[in-house]
């Protein structure tokens, strides 16, 4: 028997028993005749004492133990004199009797505490020791957690988990593909699947009525914080509902998990706003309602002063920072260059302060008259000792986005955007079409399946981009947590999307023939949605990325930098799948 306890589990009433444990060591330190030792492995960390004078050995042994050594020690439980409060061990320690050094190890390339001094790279390349680390390992403990918690609250509703195939065929719209070569079929590709949408549409078809998948979906796209090829979703899909009943369901899944995962009650049901309401006031389709600075727009007070910048706009918009008056001019002039810098691309930023006797003081004040300056103050609500901050733009879109990132912005500086509140809605009614400048036509903005509203049937042919669709996404924070739709389950409706969407009726067939197929055969009304695990963890864990929630994530170029992956493959692997590389500078 390797051990009788874990490294977390001796307490006090365990004093006086002959205990064996095994695990890593963490630290050692020497004190007069004495060696302390830290045994740790993942249920915690429980101190060894060495003593010279019962057995010199023994202690000689222990002096020689390294960090990360993996040990064996038997011996017995004793009251500790100072105890550690820090630690569920904390009271106790176990005088050696015996140690068996299991295995040796090399001195680890960074410090394996809580707070390392490894940095990213470092850490990701030995990731097997990061992992090792109480704060990294918590964060898959909870993942398991709101795993095991998602898999009852779903199998209790009467979801069924299937597993669908990994190798699949591409698919336009969405993101890229990541494609698998064949040797069985040269010159034909597999692609992985962005999600298994239509194939848990086929389940529907099949008559399955509710399923569900913890399942890994792959995106070849532009990586940020919070977006991973390859990610987990737990997706999922009911027959036989309306819009209505989708968002009960997970929004009783996401208060099911605050319960028991967070302890939050939430009692009242989510905030439900329209997308044409987020971009409105927010000018985001996930807007963080942890705070307020909901956009106000002032195009009719600040028109026609002879203020060119503003004269010329589409759109001006303000946020009222509350009890931001005390902004100095470089911390001003720091935010200016904040909504210019190319990311966001604003021309400027106005600001206008509410001093303390309810004047108004703007950099703009040549153009302006007290008595403008004080409708401003009142269409904003604002007070004595709040700032007001003002963009403009030629387009109303693009200049709402620039206010939405200084509205964050402001958020973080003023420190509203706190961790441990959660503020979650529904975003409803989004558009089916977005235009998209890259390929010059309407694209699908959630995905081509997805239903119009029926009311706006009428309007497909004569102005699709005004078509609202049956989709919603759930928002936490200002992250997209998840999302879904109701879908068309008709193979008419669904061969006019396509249509829209530029497709012939040659490459509709050719692309999803097997869908519209399928609809041939008796497909029930159905919807559903599919919420991203990476995210909703590193939420709850109160993370800055869903790499830390990830056992072994990719970097930010994409690369697994522990295997060394990607990397190119032997000309043998090569001739055998029929495959010639073109890439000149392969690394
Ligand atoms: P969607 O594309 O909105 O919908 O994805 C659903 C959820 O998955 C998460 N997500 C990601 N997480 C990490 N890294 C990524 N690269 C990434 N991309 C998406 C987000 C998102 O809300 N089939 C539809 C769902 C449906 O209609 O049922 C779909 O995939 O949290």
């Amino acid at each position: 028997m390797y051990r009788t306890h874990t490294c977390g589990e001796l307490r006090i009433a365990d004093a006086g028993k002959q205990v064996t444990l095994a695990g890593w060591v963490q630290r050692s330190r020497k004190m007069g005749g004495m060696t302390f030792v830290d045994v740790r492995d993942r249920y915690g960390i429980t101190q060894i004492v060495f003593n010279s004078e019962s057995d010199a050995a023994l202690n000689d042994a222990a002096a020689k133990l390294g960090r990360e050594f993996v040990i064996q020690v038997t011996g017995l439980v004793r009251e500790r004199e100072s105890k550690n409060k820090n630690i569920p061990t904390g009271d106790i320690e176990i005088i050696a009797q015996q140690l068996n050094v299991l295995n040796e190890s090399a001195t680890p390339p960074f410090t394996i505490e809580d707070d390392t001094d490894g940095g990213d790279d470092l850490r990701m390349k030995y990731r097997y020791l990061d992992l090792r680390r109480a704060a990294v390992r918590k964060n898959l403990e909870l993942r398991h957690d709101i795993c095991q918690k998602i898999r009852t609250y779903l199998s209790d509703l009467k979801f069924l988990e299937v597993e669908t195939p990994v190798l699949i065929g591409s698919t336009p719209e969405g993101a890229r593909d990541f494609v698998v070569p064949s040797r069985m079929n040269p010159g034909q590709f597999y692609a992985l699947p962005q999600s298994p949408q239509t194939l848990k549409q086929l389940l529907m078809v099949a008559g399955f009525d509710r399923y569900f998948q913890i399942v890994k979906c792959f995106r070849d796209e532009d990586l940020r914080a919070d977006r991973q090829p390859e990610f987990t979703q737990i997706d999922c899909e009911m027959s036989f509902i309306e819009q209505e009943d989708i968002l009960n369901v997970f929004e009783g899944l996401m208060k099911t998990l605050f319960r028991e995962v967070k302890g939050i009650d939430f009692n009242e049901p989510f905030l439900r706003m329209t997308w044409q309401d987020a971009m409105k006031y927010y000018g985001s389709d996930k807007p963080d309602l942890r705070f307020g600075m909901k956009f106000v727009e002032i195009k009719d007070i600040m028109q026609g002063h002879g203020f060119s910048v503003f004269d010329g706009a589409e759109y001006i918009g303000a946020i009222c920072a509350k009890g931001a008056a005390h902004y100095t001019r470089k911390q001003l002039d720091a935010l200016t260059d904040f909504v210019k810098r190319p990311q966001i691309g604003a021309k400027g930023l106005v600001y206008a302060r509410v001093e303390a006797d309810g004047s108004v003081k703007s950099s703009v004040d040549k153009f302006y008259d007290q008595a403008s300056l004080q409708s401003l103050k009142e269409r904003m609500q604002a007070e004595a000792g709040d700032l007001i901050l003002i963009i403009c733009g030629p387009n109303a879109m693009k200049a709402r986005k620039q206010l939405c990132e200084l509205r964050l912005e402001m958020g973080n500086q003023l420190g509203l955007r706190d961790k441990n509140k959660y503020a979650c809605l529904w975003v409803i009614d989004f558009p089916m079409y977005e235009w998209s400048e890259e390929e010059n036509r309407l694209m699908a903005m959630h995905h081509p399946f997805t239903s119009p509203k029926p009311e706006d049937y009428g309007l497909l042919d004569s102005d699709p981009a005004s078509v609202r669709a049956n989709a919603y996404d759930m928002v936490i924070n200002g992250v997209e947590v998840g999302g879904g739709s109701i879908r068309i389950h008709d193979a008419v409706l669904q061969a006019k999307i396509f249509k829209i969407l530029g497709f012939t009726p040659e490459k509709a067939q050719q692309q999803f023939g097997f869908l519209m197929n399928a609809f041939k055969f008796g497909a029930p009304p159905h919807g559903g949605l599919a919420f991203g695990l990476d995210r909703l963890v590193s939420l709850f864990a109160g993370l800055d990325s869903i790499r830390d929630c990830i056992a072994f994530p990719k970097n930010n170029a994409g690369r697994d930098v522990m295997l060394d992956a990607p990397a190119p493959l032997d000309q043998k692997q090569l001739d055998e799948l029929e495959l010639a590389v073109l890439a000149k500078d392969v690394k």
